[in-house]
């Protein structure tokens, strides 16, 4: 049994050992916290995509470091997870990447027809400027896995593989499908469908899967014609 005097200087040395203790803590954290928290880099541009994202209320869908709603992915890797081009795609149109089962908004201010094309390009970059700051965060490995790993970005990528891919195809499309055995696979590997398809088909339904086989779940992506030809041409090659 402890004496009275005993047990007050055991709650007192108690106290002033755990407060020490979380002083130096509080001081460490304060001293990592420029380093790890990107601030450095948060330029013009990562701010308006802040405020695209408050004013918008994207958290009321979507978490980001792990705070706002569950309805929709979290945000914090998003950049890592799909690319830029990809996410610029999207967010122009997301139904065209989803058709008929999409729930995230298409707003008007990524969109060139409504508000211009450069108008709609500054928001996407902003946007993406600022999800991509985020994701250059030292947040001590949160979120644990990118949860889709899907994206071609989150692999080791051997060009050799890619060698005369278009543009568009290593940015989007190689996000779902495989080719020499990297890339994404949402979608059926690539390898060898020039001899599964003909030309004209693969064209087809490139340009609008939906047409070819209604309920689909490839999207549709807007591109033009020269676009096209270079992704039907390089299919040829697989
Ligand atoms: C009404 C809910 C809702 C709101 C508000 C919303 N989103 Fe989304 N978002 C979604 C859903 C659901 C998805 C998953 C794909 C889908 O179903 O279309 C998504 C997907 C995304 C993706 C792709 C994520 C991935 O991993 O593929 C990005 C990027 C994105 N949203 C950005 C935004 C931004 C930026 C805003 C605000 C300007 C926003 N979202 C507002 C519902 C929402
Ligand atoms: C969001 C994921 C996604 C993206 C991005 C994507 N695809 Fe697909 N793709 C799919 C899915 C899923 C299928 C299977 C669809 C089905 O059978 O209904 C598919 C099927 C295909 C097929 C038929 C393959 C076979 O063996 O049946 C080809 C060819 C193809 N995609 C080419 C492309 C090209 C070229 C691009 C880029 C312009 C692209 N895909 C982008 C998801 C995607």
């Amino acid at each position: 049994m402890l004496t009275k005097s005993q047990a007050k200087a055991f709650f007192l040395g108690g106290t002033a050992l755990c407060g020490v203790a979380f002083l130096l803590l509080t001081l460490d954290t304060l001293a990592q916290m420029p380093a790890r928290s990107n601030q450095d880099a948060m330029s013009e541009e990562v701010v308006r995509g802040h405020m695209i994202w408050n004013k918008n209320n994207c958290m009321g869908c979507h978490t980001i470091l792990g705070e706002g709603a569950y309805y929709a992915p979290e945000l914090t890797q998003v950049v890592e997870r799909r690319g830029k081009e990809w996410i610029a795609a999207f967010l122009e149109d997301p139904e065209s990447f989803y058709p008929g089962r999409r729930k995230m908004i298409k707003y008007d201010f990524y969109d060139p027809a409504i508000v211009g094309a450069e108008e709609a390009a500054r928001n996407k970059a902003d946007t993406i400027a600022f999800l991509e700051w985020v994701g250059n965060i030292d947040t001590n490995g949160f979120p644990a896995e990118p949860d889709l790993v899907q994206g071609a970005a989150t692999q080791e990528i051997d060009p050799t593989k890619l060698e005369g891919a278009p543009e568009m195809f290593r940015n989007i499309c190689f996000g779902c499908h495989q080719v020499g055995g990297q890339g994404g696979n949402v979608g059926p590997a690539l390898d060898g469908v020039s001899e599964r398809f003909e030309e004209d088909y693969l064209r087809q339904w490139i340009a609008d899967p939906q047409a070819v086989k209604p309920g689909t779940t490839m999207p549709k992506f807007p591109m033009d014609e020269a676009t096209l030809d270079a992704i039907v041409q390089y299919l040829q090659t697989l």
